[in-house]
């Protein structure tokens, strides 16, 4: 690769934005390493973008130091998923970063010498990555998010883990369920999209999934309860993506929402299992897994995954292809625009193979009639 129109000498740096997940340390040291091995320095900005704003909160990253990282859950950068940066508020709706903000980050950017910033970030901190590059700053994108609701690339890195986490709580929730003919509810993260849900129902074997794509009628999971009971099968798993709601419903969210963030999602989960047992007369206990999924390790996959995107990010600076994202294809590691990254996010299609798939097990999906 040639490196002859870089600037020299080459520093570049490292932001975490938004919500943490598993593999954002595999990232920074992959990003490190492969920076140092081509005689370049790195750093790392603390706090989330914050970090760049007056005075700009810089990290030494020390090749050596790296490989502790390769495992290690969270992020040694710290990060943040509101505050002066937010480009997302409510449910989704993208937000321009404030103009001065954005020009004390590249002032900031620019006084510290630095000749690119890569931003290992989801759906909102890549879209405030694209306006930093608006600004005339050299940025490169990572995908983040344990949600996979990235539509430029198959996988983003987290997800494995955090679908992971779900099915061994499934599968403990199973054993419980069984012995106490209950019906337990596990209420799993992913925002508007039903990934996690879907994968993790399929893998834990859930009897009912319901996700945001697909409106569901809690008479028909209660009729799922009922037929079940019928065949002798005392107990029911049901997963609930978070952002599942009833037909004609509302999405339910806890805690306070103010201007500068987007909603939190959360509660759905409870309302669902007070539903079931009001409906079947059947005693139905909810379990929210909440940040469980995204704490602790990254698995194998989601290491592997981290260090060929941190690899491609590094190259990606080296053949100056800023404003770009590296992206799973499936020709291999490719760089995307940022701005097809985030024009919108993906989610499951509800006659897609998935769905499909949980169907011809005979899966609720709850809007059966
Ligand atoms: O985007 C990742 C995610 O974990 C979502 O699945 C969830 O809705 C949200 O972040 C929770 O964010 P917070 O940690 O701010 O509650």
């Amino acid at each position: 690769m040639n490196t002859n129109h870089l600037p020299e000498p080459t520093k570049i740096a490292i932001v975490t934005g938004g919500g943490d997940c598993p593999g954002l340390n595999t990232v920074i040291r992959a990003i490190v390493k492969a920076a140092a091995l081509r005689g370049w320095e790195s750093v790392g900005i603390q706090d989330g973008y914050e970090g760049l704003l007056d005075p700009p909160q810089i990290q030494a990253l020390d090749y050596r130091a790296m490989d502790a990282l390769l495992y290690r859950g969270g992020t040694i950068l710290g990060t943040r998923n509101r505050g002066r940066f937010s480009a997302k508020t409510g449910h989704g709706q993208a937000r321009r970063v404030p103009e001065e903000i954005l020009q004390e980050a590249k002032e900031n950017f620019d006084a510290l010498g630095l000749s690119a910033l890569v931003c290992i970030g989801g759906d909102g901190s890549l879209t405030i990555a694209q306006q930093l590059y608006e600004t005339g700053m050299a940025v490169v994108g990572v995908p983040k998010t344990i949600d996979n609701d990235l539509a430029a690339t198959i996988m983003t890195f987290g997800f494995e883990t955090a679908v992971s986490t779900a099915v061994d709580a499934l599968d403990r929730l199973r054993s419980t369920a069984e012995s106490h003919d209950r019906v337990m509810v596990l209420e799993v993260m992913g925002r508007y999209a039903g990934w996690i849900a879907g994968f993790a129902g399929l893998a834990g074997g859930a009897d009912v999934i319901l996700i945001p794509e697909i409106e569901f009628d809690y008479d028909a999971v209660a009729r799922k309860v009922v037929a079940r009971e019928a065949i002798g099968k005392e107990y029911t798993l049901v997963v609930v993506a978070e952002g599942a709601k009833p037909r004609g419903g509302q999405f339910v969210t806890s805690g306070e929402t103010d201007g500068d963030r987007e909603a939190r999602l959360g509660g759905i989960g409870h309302v669902v299992a007070g539903e079931i047992e009001e409906r079947t007369g059947k005693e139905s206990r909810c379990v929210v897994l909440g940040h469980l999924q995204r704490g602790g390790q990254p698995s194998q996959w989601d290491r592997q995954l981290c260090t060929r995107f941190g690899v491609h990010a590094v190259e990606m600076i080296a053949a100056q292809q800023f404003g770009m994202m590296v992206a799973m294809t499936p020709k291999g590691m490719e760089p995307v625009s940022l701005v097809e990254a985030v024009a919108d996010i993906r989610r499951v299609p509800p006659d897609g193979e998935l769905v499909q798939t949980a169907r011809a097990l005979g899966v609720s999906l709850g809007d059966e009639l």
